[in-house]
């Protein structure tokens, strides 16, 4: 079975306590459950991972090659700052969905930049946690449609 790759980076382990009014009161356990459930049911298999640190991100976007047909990221407060992480998802070339639970365009400037928005293949955002599940939809239908998988 393909494999898709749920990359959380900074302060998302906060998740339900976090801001609940910015970013909703589902935990991230609770987030990651319902990519699980949702990619099952469309026949993917998914692997869940989140980090504080820029370099473990890295590390797993790198460690994706061959391991995961696809990756949706949202990579928190890295997004506006991290060249590195743009890098890493040119170079593998794996097919990445940006996600935001917020609407990053809608609030503080410094958050409308994304360094992410570059290399992936979309963005999606706004949409709270649901957000993850219209990303890993698109990354199936895009990777359907490549015929990346079959
Ligand atoms: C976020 C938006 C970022 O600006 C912020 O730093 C986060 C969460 C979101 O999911 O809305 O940590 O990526």
């Amino acid at each position: 079975m393909h494999s898709l790759l749920i990359l959380n980076g900074p302060n998302l382990n906060l998740l339900g306590t976090r801001q609940p009014e910015v970013y909703g009161a589902e935990t991230l356990d609770m987030l990651e459950n319902s990519c699980i459930e949702h990619a099952k049911k469309l026949g993917f298999q998914v692997q869940c991972l989140q980090s504080n640190h820029e370099g473990v991100l890295l590390d797993a976007i790198h460690a994706a090659r061959g391991q995961h047909v696809g990756i949706v990221l949202n990579a928190g407060a890295y997004t506006h700052t991290s060249v590195a992480l743009m890098d890493a998802i040119y170079s593998v070339e794996i097919p990445t969905v940006e996600v935001h639970l917020s609407n990053i365009h809608a609030r503080e400037v410094f958050r409308h930049q994304s360094y992410i928005a570059r290399a992936a293949i979309g963005q999606i955002c706004g949409f709270g946690t649901q957000g993850y599940l219209m990303a890993i939809d698109a990354l199936v239908q895009k990777l359907t449609q490549s015929s990346d998988v079959s």
